[in-house]
């Protein structure tokens, strides 16, 4: 399963080629070899092709700078750059060289001949070609060298730019701590090196993904660890645009994919304001699409509920036996303190563990793992130790194994639902709270509700403070507005999901248009018929109603009302589920009759 490519035939063809082996310039026939013999050399306008035609390497340039690079495109998008080889050491004119030193190894010389970017070859090559692979590999090998199965002694996957390519490996080495990660490049039109890695983390012996600010050492965002299957707290990355696959030995943990349809041109790319971007290209065209994204959902933020909170459909809400450090600021959308415990827990009699499920588990911060112990032995050996706060299974697989403990903050939970194995987190609670819970006696619970405009634009947040008096009366408070409601809980739908209820949403499923966007009659899986609100993109006035809609989702009457089931949030995608009730829902869904009775009762100054 190695990224050792071996170069086997392609030799036979070099050796009867390599004789009229010939570079054509761009301009010129559009015919270009995929190779570079010893005694060639590309210039700027000349370029390798690859055999059929996919990827493309020559010098470009960007912006209105004049420097230049030597870099990897697609040959039908030559703006998609994968690759760069001298990303820190532009050339200054358009008079650079591509071509090969005394050892055999590849160099990009300056007008001066001075060398500003060499391949590392691991051995001398005494007949060095340099070929162009089709799947965007610059590999570098000794004609020489007769061996077939000789594997390349350089190639230009070793050394990811800010986009992984399908059979290039991010990678760790635990052992000699070899690292290979994808690096923004510094803005759109600037590919030296930015301030966003994504690389593996390899804490506790359990991989994770995380994506890194390095200049202010700040993590953005992580796709929770691997528990066997896939990472937690991202979907199952599994389709025709890539088959991931993930190997972890004791030199190698290491994460690549694979295309298996040849129509799709698929790549993981890392832009440089740090969003993670799945990108698919359809049958070699410019025409592009974008997968997935993270993070896109605000809950993808890292730690953006601060500590011991979950993050569940853009709200923020502590754990139980938790509340708000500073209710003040989470009042006005300030979740970075966290919360704190209700009642200290200090291993007294009665202690015991509350369990929320499918959950994006805490990041591994202050962590143990034991993979041999079983959940209920995890449970005997986290109550004994008084510091313990937390324990989970480690891996999915066979109904559960292994056992984690937290002992510090739980920081980056996520409310995840469906796509998910089923991975629960058992958090210790006190005795009190553990009877509350069992009683359903009034306890102070402080929820608020926040959403995000846009993925990386200005955020729009909207505080929603709310105490719980007693059992079955209750108030909440939105800015100065007090109104008697009753528990928030909204599931979550993913988009995928969505998309297969309403045949993508199409138009023969629409059984509604308003200002805010679209209606779908949709039937789920479970065969429940569901009416699919979906928010157009373009409206900002849509995102608006969006952000009161959710905030009166905060009242279980009004969502028992219009029977509303989870809503989602994917990308710019902003949709609620509502029960699908002939005729009866469609009037409130569409003119909103409903919506702006509970607007005027909120008046807009308070949501803004
Ligand atoms: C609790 O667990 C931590 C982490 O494994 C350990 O350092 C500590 O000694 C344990 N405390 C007790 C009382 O066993």
């Amino acid at each position: 399963m190695g990224l050792e490519l071996k170069r086997g035939h392609f030799q036979m063809m070099v050796k009867i080629t390599f004789s009229i082996f010939i570079i054509i310039p761009k301009i010129g026939l559009s015919f270009a070899a995929d190779f570079l013999g010893m005694n060639g050399s590309i210039s700027h306008g000349e370029t390798l092709v690859s055999s059929d035609q996919i990827f493309e390497l020559g010098f470009f340039t960007l912006g209105n700078f004049n420097m230049s690079y030597l870099g990897i495109w697609y040959k039908f998008s030559p703006d998609t750059i994968v690759w760069v080889a001298n990303r820190n050491n532009p050339l200054a004119d358009h008079k650079g060289v591509l071509t090969f030193n005394n050892a055999g190894n590849l160099v990009i010389l300056n007008r001066l001949n001075g060398v500003v970017w060499s391949s590392k070859s691991s051995r001398i090559l005494q007949n060095p070609i340099a070929q162009l692979l089709d799947s965007g590999n610059l590999v570098l090998w000794d004609d020489f060298v007769l061996s077939s199965d000789e594997t390349y002694s350089w190639q230009s996957f070793d050394y990811p730019s800010d986009t992984l390519l399908a059979g290039m490996k991010l990678l760790l080495n635990p052992k000699t701590g070899l690292e290979r990660c994808l690096t923004a490049w510094k803005s759109m039109d600037d590919p030296s090196t930015g301030d966003y890695v994504h690389r593996l983390n390899y804490n506790q012996g359990l991989p994770q993904f995380e994506t890194v600010q390095l200049n202010v050492h700040r993590k953005t965002f992580r796709t929770g660890q691997w528990n066997g299957v896939q990472f937690v707290g991202i979907p199952n990355l599994s389709s025709p645009a890539g088959v991931p696959l993930f190997v972890q030995s004791e030199t190698e943990i290491s994460f690549m994919f694979e295309v298996h349809n040849k129509q799709l041109f698929s790549r993981i790319k890392l832009n440089s304001l740090g969003v993670l971007q799945l990108l698919v290209n359809r049958s070699r065209t410019a025409t592009l699409n974008v997968k997935l994204e993270f993070p896109s959902d605000p809950c993808d933020f890292y730690g953006r509920c601060g500590a011991n909170a979950i993050c569940r459909c853009s709200l923020c809400e502590c754990v139980k036996g938790f509340m708000p450090k500073s209710p003040d600021k989470w009042a006005v959308g300030d979740f970075s303190s966290g919360c704190h415990r209700t009642i200290p827990t200090n291993c007294s009699k009665g202690e015991g563990f509350w369990k929320i499920k499918v959950v994006k588990l805490p990041d591994l911060l202050e962590v143990t793992l034991d993979r041999r112990m079983n959940l209920k032995e995890c449970k005997d050996v986290c109550s004994k130790n008084c510091s313990c706060v937390a324990y989970a299974n480690s891996d999915v697989r066979g109904g559960g194994s292994g056992c984690l403990m937290w002992f510090g903050d739980l920081i980056d939970m996520k409310a995840l639902e469906g796509w998910n194995r089923v991975q629960s987190l058992y958090v210790r609670l006190s005795a009190s709270e553990l009877d509350a819970t069992r009683d359903h006696t009034g306890r102070n619970i402080i929820l608020v509700a926040a959403i995000l405009s846009s993925i990386i634009g200005g955020l729009l947040f909207v505080g929603a403070t709310r105490w719980s008096i007693k059992h079955k009366k209750r108030r909440i408070r939105i800015g100065g507005l007090e109104i008697t409601k009753e528990d928030i809980d909204l599931p979550l739908y993913d988009l995928a999901t969505i998309k297969s209820a309403t045949s993508n949403f199409s138009i023969g499923n629409m059984i509604g248009l308003g200002g805010f966007g679209a209606v779908y009659k949709g039937n789920l899986s479970t065969g429940q018929l569901v009416a699919v609100k979906r928010q157009s993109k373009s409206s900002m006035q849509g995102l608006e109603e969006f952000k009161n809609e959710v905030l009166l989702i905060a009242q279980l009457q009004h969502r028992n009302l219009v029977g509303l089931l989870g809503c989602c949030i994917e990308g710019e995608e902003r949709i609620l589920l509502y029960e699908y009730m002939e005729n009866k829902s469609l009037n409130y869904l569409i003119f909103g009759k409903t919506i702006s009775f509970f607007n005027s009762l909120l008046n807009n100054d308070i949501l803004s």
